[in-house]
């Protein structure tokens, strides 16, 4: 329980605090959920209600809301040294021991680090970055980045523009130039009449070859995907995607940057989603599950020819003219580095291969619900997808409101999902068992019933 009143504490939010992503007035309105505190998978509110936590999050808190490991980590190293920089020739130990722990962990050929404080920070020096290597390479032209509609890489200037969402474009005067948007690769939302998947494939890897053509390869320098689109709906890559896709940035020259910040650690049943789609990253960008989410930490880990680059710029411009002031913040490396110990001595993969079949399978039972379209997913990250028709696949017009609904309805059943557009998204903290899967599952479904009746009282189906 909070000190302050709940009451008062909504008040105070409402005069002071700008909500990311809502509806400034819908929240002071409705009042915010103010959480209180956490245990294991569950988090509480100043009532005291408990709800489990099926989003972990923002997709990030994969040790669960009371690892005891990691606040001990966190104030040992603040006991011993709380700040400290790595600027020039300093450097100090939790940094060096976590870059080092990452090269390790990461696919072939990513052994050097660059440390920032979240995932759009980091995918913005991805971006500086494939900037930065084209000019010392001797191809100062290769500097287009494409990335896809529907993808999410925060919000940034390169990383907002990088993402393939209107709202975060609108009024910003986003995407900057130099910015490409290719298909998004939802078979089950842009498949066309009775197009196989692997027609699709062809018809999508197909559409982004034409726009290198279209813009000269000559002047296409990478193209950014996350393995399992997150914000953009849980959307898993059709059998052979990734395989075309590599294809092609390799035959032009292309650098594949991958944004792991929400598949990495794991989440997918490997410990990246890299692994589980075959992918060659060029560089690859992590966050949240790197500390569990306990301290803000993230990174951009990059091959010997991008760090040569690194070396050859900063030797010509007498320094790497980019650093950030809580780069390898020490106590949040510590976390991270104790998050990755945890990862290891539980074997964090094994255990979520075998949590996976309690999921997806749960989700996939849910494909006979009236309002479901489509369930998907991977490993411990899915969604199920609203539909008012299952032969036309038609969604709900946002406005309604009926993601909303069954988002608050799923809170009323104790379980915390996130909506996004028609897409139900669930994914729970790592270590969740399955018993916890099963309670998940049943106020998903419950929520859905709910909406259901909504639905249909309402005359929308
Ligand atoms: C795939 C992906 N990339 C980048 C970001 C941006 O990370 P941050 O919110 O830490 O800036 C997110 C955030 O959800 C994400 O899901």
């Amino acid at each position: 329980m909070t000190t302050v009143a709940a009451s008062t504490l909504r008040q105070r939010d409402a005069d002071h605090i700008v909500h990311p992503y809502a509806d400034q007035k819908a929240v002071a309105a409705s009042g915010p959920l103010i959480i209180a505190r956490g245990e294991g998978v569950y988090v509480y509110d100043t009532e005291g209600r408990r709800y489990l936590e099926g989003m972990a999050g923002l997709w990030s808190t994969s040790l669960g809301f009371s690892e005891p490991r990691l606040a001990e980590a966190a104030a040992r190293q603040f006991a011993k040294l709380p700040y400290s920089q790595i600027f020039g020739d300093r450097s100090h130990e939790p940094g060096i021991l976590l870059a080092e722990r990452l090269t390790k962990i990461a696919p072939q050929g990513l052994n050097h680090v660059l440390f920032a404080s979240s995932g759009s920070e980091s995918i913005d020096a991805a971006a500086k970055l494939v900037w930065y290597y084209h000019n010392q390479i001797g191809k100062p032209a290769k500097k287009k980045l494409i990335a896809r509609i529907s993808g999410y890489h925060g919000v940034t200037v390169a990383g907002g523009s990088l993402t393939g969402q209107p709202h975060v474009h609108a009024d910003f005067d986003l995407p900057i130039a130099g910015i490409l948007h290719t298909d998004c690769p939802s078979y089950y939302q842009f498949g066309k009449g009775d197009e196989s998947v692997a027609q699709f494939v062809e018809r999508i890897a197909g559409n982004l070859e034409a726009l290198i053509l279209r813009e000269g390869p000559e002047t296409v320098g990478a193209f950014f995907a996350e393995p399992v689109m997150g914000a953009g709906g849980v959307i898993v890559p059709p059998a052979g995607y990734f395989a075309r896709i590599q294809e092609i940035l390799r035959k032009y020259d292309i650098l594949f940057v991958v944004d792991e910040v929400i598949t990495g650690f794991a989440r997918t049943g490997e410990m990246f989603g890299s692994f589980t789609y075959d992918l060659k990253p060029d560089m690859m960008v992590v966050a949240k599950a790197l500390s569990s989410s306990y301290l803000p930490i993230s990174a951009v880990l990059l091959t010997d020819r991008i760090f040569d680059a690194v070396a050859q710029g900063a030797a010509k411009n007498g320094v790497f003219g980019h650093g950030l002031t809580y780069a390898a913040h020490p106590v949040c490396a510590a976390v991270a580095l104790e998050t990755l110990a945890i990862y290891r001595e539980r074997d964090i993969v094994a255990h979520v291969k075998e949590m996976t079949p309690h999921l997806q399978e749960g989700l996939a039972a849910l494909q006979n619900h009236p309002l479901i379209g489509e369930a998907r997913g991977v490993g411990l990250i899915g969604a199920v997808e609203l539909t008012r028709s299952k032969s036309t696949r038609e969604g709900f017009d946002p406005k309604l409101g009926l993601g909303a609904f069954i988002q608050s309805r799923a809170l009323a059943h104790g379980v915390i999902l996130r909506v996004l557009r028609n897409a139900v998204a669930v994914c729970p903290p790592l270590v969740v068992t399955p018993a916890e899967i099963e309670e998940l599952l049943n106020g998903l479904r419950r929520a859905l019933d709910d909406g259901l009746k909504h639905a249909r009282e309402k005359g929308w189906m």
